[in-house]
């Protein structure tokens, strides 16, 4: 897709709205910042993408393991990773309003489309030097108000448990699933038959008390994770050489699995200011989004700093014995993480096209991420004769893909739904099918039509996934 026929966010945001791929939280209260439903199509697309992820990661993979672990954990873990003292980001408050604003993406907005500023890496900044810059380059809020000193703020979010009192009663929702791979990596050696370098992974909800809003799915309160901790002996495995591994394997898995075009896709190494202390190397993964180049998928290498941050807290010991040389040792890590509201976002961005050709939007969606891998109609609604062929085409290959019925409106109007739904093909019996067991399908992207043999759909659709 050329990019001046990107889609703008207000383009993709209205399409999830009308089409039940998105909608506000809690709309009917007036909604919740940075939080979103997934409706009936976007359910269906989240669900295609995790499962990919899954099967590529964990399943396809005799060096990976998956996990669930719980939201809420022992409030030690968050202490031991560091998030209790340093998980936080530079907020400024207007002063007038008492609006937090992330003070990284205030400045980075005020130098949006200034020349000058094009390679000015705002993370290397500290908070100190963000206040400084905003104050010398007189930035002001949205309402027009100065801002406030920049002091950090942690984005953990806290709740209390019932049967306990006081102070331990406190717990945090996760900030990150990784933290319940750590904790959870002794049970993981004891009772499955890994041996280093091996991965645990998995899928799951964290929370971040984020301030920012109005980047759609990009950024949300609550937001569900991919990760993955890919522990190895770094005396046997050379980091780097798995670190360039992990990257041909992410991008293949957005380019390949997905269907995403390259050219809105770049790496980004992380300054060594920007980097977390502890981290040898990070790379992200960087769309180039409606609204710019940002963060999709990290890739850090972590070093044996988690593991030992919790073996200290824990008292537990989390080292690995070698079992050829029963050396000791406490695992290094490589750890790819991604949003999968991001990658969701990414997908529906890219697929956007306006076909202007045809007067239609079109969700170019590879077959393999669509909802739906086709959609099944009778020509005429009152003609049982019909209804009752297609419906028996519906039974048969929806036992096999998630397939849609449609007999609402004509057929021009189906198939413009069903193009901006991103269905792959739309299957039409009419009154020649009755006669020679053959259907009309139609192809979403081309708009081509052919007949086929009844007894081929199913084959066809395999052909078309694989
Ligand atoms: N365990 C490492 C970790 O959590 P991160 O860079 O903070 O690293 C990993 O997060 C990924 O999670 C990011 O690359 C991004 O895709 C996603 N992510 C982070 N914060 C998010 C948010 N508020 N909303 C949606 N996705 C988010």
């Amino acid at each position: 897709m050329s990019n001046n026929n990107r889609p703008t966010l207000e383009e993709v945001v209205a399409l999830c709205k009308r089409r039940g791929f998105v909608f506000p939280t809690s709309e009917i209260y007036g909604g919740l910042t940075s939080s979103y439903d997934y409706g009936p199509l976007g359910s269906e697309l989240l669900r295609n993408i995790k499962d990919l992820w899954w099967k590529e990661f964990i399943n396809l993979r005799p060096d990976m393991v998956g996990l669930d672990s719980q939201i809420m954990l022992n409030p030690e873990t968050w202490v031991a990773s560091g998030h209790v003292g340093s998980f936080s980001d530079p907020m400024v408050v207007d002063v007038k309003t008492n609006k937090r604003y992330r003070a990284d993406h205030v400045i980075e907005g005020w130098m949006e489309g200034k020349e000058e500023f094009k390679d000015f890496v705002v993370e290397d900044l500290s908070t100190q030097e963000m206040g400084q810059f905003i104050k010398e380059h007189k930035i002001l809020s949205p309402e027009g108000h100065e801002f406030s000193e920049p002091k950090e703020f942690n984005l953990l979010f806290e709740t209390s448990i019932g049967a306990v009192t006081g102070e331990k009663s406190k717990v945090y929702l996760r900030g990150e699933t990784a933290q319940g791979i750590f904790t959870n990596f002794k049970q993981v050696l004891n009772s499955s038959r890994v041996q280093l370098p091996f991965g645990i992974g998995q899928l799951g909800k964290s929370f971040r008390n984020e301030v920012t809003t109005g980047q759609f799915v990009f950024r949300t309160l609550e937001f569900e994770q991919g990760e993955i901790e890919y522990f190895f002996d770094p005396e046997k495995t050379d980091w780097k050489e798995l670190f360039e591994e992990w990257q041909r394997k992410m991008m293949d898995f957005v380019i390949n699995t997905l269907g995403v075009s390259g050219e809105n896709l770049r790496w980004r190494q992380h300054t060594d200011k920007e980097r977390s202390f502890y981290s040898k190397e990070t790379y992200d993964i960087d769309y180039h989004f409606p609204f710019g180049w940002k963060e999709l998928w990290g890739l850090a290498y972590r070093t044996d700093y988690d593991l030992t941050q919790q073996m200290k807290h824990s008292g537990e010991s989390l080292e690995y014995t070698d079992p050829h040389t029963q050396k000791r040792m406490i695992p290094h890590v490589i750890e790819p993480a991604v949003g999968i509201g991001r990658l969701f976002l990414m997908t529906l961005v890219d697929a956007y096209w306006k076909d202007e050709e045809n007067n239609r939007i079109v969700l170019k969606l590879h077959p393999r991420v669509a909802p739906y891998k086709a959609a099944v109609f009778p020509l005429l609604k009152n003609k049982p004769e019909l209804v009752g062929k297609a419906k028996d085409i519906f039974n048969d290959l929806s036992r096999k893909y998630p397939v849609i019925w449609d007999e609402r409106g004509n057929i021009g109007k189906r198939y413009l739904y069903q193009d901006e739904i991103g269905t792959p093909v739309c299957i039409t019996v009419d009154f020649e099918s009755l006669e020679d067991e053959s259907v009309t399908i139609r192809n979403r992207d081309t708009t081509k039509q052919e007949r086929i043999k009844i007894t081929q759909l199913e084959e066809y659709l395999a052909n078309m996934l694989d």
